[in-house]
């Protein structure tokens, strides 16, 4: 079976796998991309999009019982239809890794399913699938994602103790759901649940959600958060947990006391690992970090000549659209042109109501970096847009260099923040300023005349504050 010599072998087809290959294939290389399972990796499959799926139907769910009446519209009991609601989400994850099916086939990849396992440079062995055999290429690109970190004293069962995968599934709504983490999985499922009518309780290691983000931001969106009924124990630790009677109870340590909490579903949300068990690294002698991500250089090659890593098996925050410049760029580096990717400008979106979207810099660091830096900030309780879509709540945030004015960071608190970040991004690509954004026509009434302001108050020249 298989004897075929290729150009480049992609392992993975997740985003930052189907990418590359599809961006080789434009590039003139035959190409071939292994996957063991679903087409779309995580993101399609039981990441991104389903959870977007329902982050969209619990919100509408919500807003009925919520801002419905605001807008005169009477409704008789708003009820809820949990198994359609699921429906809808899987039929969009078939539309969409249907779509990449076509879109390998249009581009003339080979897709050779099974687990894709590196046997040195040139060479990829594929086990337990359809096309299991030995295959040959010029090029090797692993993008193999990763998969959710379990805590030692809390093995998934799969039903009670659960992982994002399983938590996008719930047949019945829980009645109590204990999260542990507060990143960005935590707190989107944790409202999905939390606006269907679960008793949801974040636990969080660190004295603030969101880690990493603008503090001051990630403040706000606990408060937001609280409102809707999530409630929050930071600086606490998840030490211990036993099932008992398909009750978890789950024991807390906070302020050097231990307490216990009971629930019936515990979403452990703790981060996720590099895929590199069962690649054959190792044995193929691939050298991984510390945290047994694969090691790489700027050119995304690894310490096997002929063997490139992408996305979330290499360092970097991981985020679908990282790995997807990424499979861009390291196929473009492959055909001899100037593969890129700007890390300063890969923005990040946690998908809540309101949501936080973030580019660049927080405060914190800017000043740690640059000193006074110039601030800019406007409500979304002063745009017009906002009122009428009954979406008041949060700010954007700009932050400006202080002598150049060069955007330094932009965050953006609000109901459709991760559809007005974009703006920001493509002023820092630009190395645009503050001033950029502000002397920009932005349509009148639109939820970014809020970024036109931000950046008019870096100046301190807002109009409408
Ligand atoms: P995360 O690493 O973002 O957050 C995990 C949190 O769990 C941390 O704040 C950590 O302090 C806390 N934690 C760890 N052990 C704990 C314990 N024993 N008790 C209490 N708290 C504890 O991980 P998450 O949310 O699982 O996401 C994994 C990856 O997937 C991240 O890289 C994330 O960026 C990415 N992702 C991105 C999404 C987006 O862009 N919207 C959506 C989902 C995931």
């Amino acid at each position: 079976m298989g004897k075929e010599t290729y150009d480049v072998i992609v392992i993975g087809a997740g985003p930052g796998g189907y990418v590359a290959a599809i961006r080789g294939a434009q590039l003139g290389m035959k190409v071939a991309c292994v996957e063991k399972s679903d087409l779309g990796g995580t993101c399609l499959n039981v990441g991104c999009i389903p959870s977007k799926a329902l982050l969209e139907s619990s919100q509408l769910y919500h807003q009925a019982h919520t801002t419905f009446s605001k807008h005169g519209i009477t409704t008789g009991e708003v009820g809820l239809d949990l198994a359609a609601m699921l429906k809808r989400k899987d039929s969009i994850v078939r539309r969409m890794t249907g779509g990449i099916k076509g879109l390998l086939k249009k581009n003339k990849v080979t897709h050779l399913q099974g687990l894709g396992r590196v046997k040195g440079s040139g060479t990829v062995e594929v086990v337990d699938g359809k096309d299991s055999g030995t295959y040959s290429a010029k090029h090797i690109v692993i993008a193999t994602g990763s998969s959710p970190v379990e805590l030692p004293f809390l093995p998934f069962d799969g039903h009670c103790v659960v992982s994002s995968t399983e938590a996008l599934t719930f047949e019945t709504v829980p009645e109590r759901m204990i999260v542990i983490g507060a990143g960005a999985i935590g707190l989107e499922l944790g409202s999905v649940w939390s606006r269907l009518g679960t008793e949801v309780l974040v636990i969080e290691l660190l004295d603030q959600i969101c880690a990493g983000m603008d503090t001051e931001m990630s403040t706000e969106l606990q408060k937001s958060l609280k409102k809707q009924g999530i409630a929050f124990e930071l600086a606490a630790k998840a030490s211990g947990a036993e099932v008992k009677d398909g009750w978890i109870h789950v024991s807390i340590e906070a302020g050097g006391e231990t307490r216990e909490e009971v629930c019936d579903r515990l979403l452990v949300a703790v981060g996720r690992r590099p895929h590199t068990d069962g690649l054959g690294a190792e044995e193929a002698g691939l050298e991984l970090d510390e945290r047994r991500q694969i090691k790489v250089n700027g050119r995304y090659e690894t310490n096997l000549s002929g063997v490139h890593a992408i996305g979330d098996v290499i360092e970097g925050p991981m985020l679908a659209h990282k790995a997807e410049e990424e499979g861009v760029a390291v196929m473009e580096l492959l055909a001899g042109k100037a593969g890129h990717v700007n890390y300063d400008t890969v923005p990040g979106v946690v998908y809540t109501h309101p949501e936080l979207a973030s580019v660049g810099m927080t405060e914190e660091a800017a000043r740690e970096k640059h000193g006074d830096v110039k601030i800019g900030k406007f409500p979304f309780a002063a745009n017009g847009r906002a009122h009428c879509l009954e979406d008041t709540e949060g700010m954007v945030k700009i932050i400006a260099h202080p002598e150049t004015d060069r955007v330094l960071g932009v965050h953006i608190l609000g109901g459709r923040a991760s559809e007005m970040l974009s703006e920001a991004v493509l002023a820092m690509e630009f190395s645009g300023s503050a001033e950029d954004i502000a002397s920009t026509v932005h349509a009148h009434p639109t939820l970014p005349e809020a970024m036109k302001e931000a950046a008019l108050a870096v100046a301190k020249e807002a109009i409408h504050i």
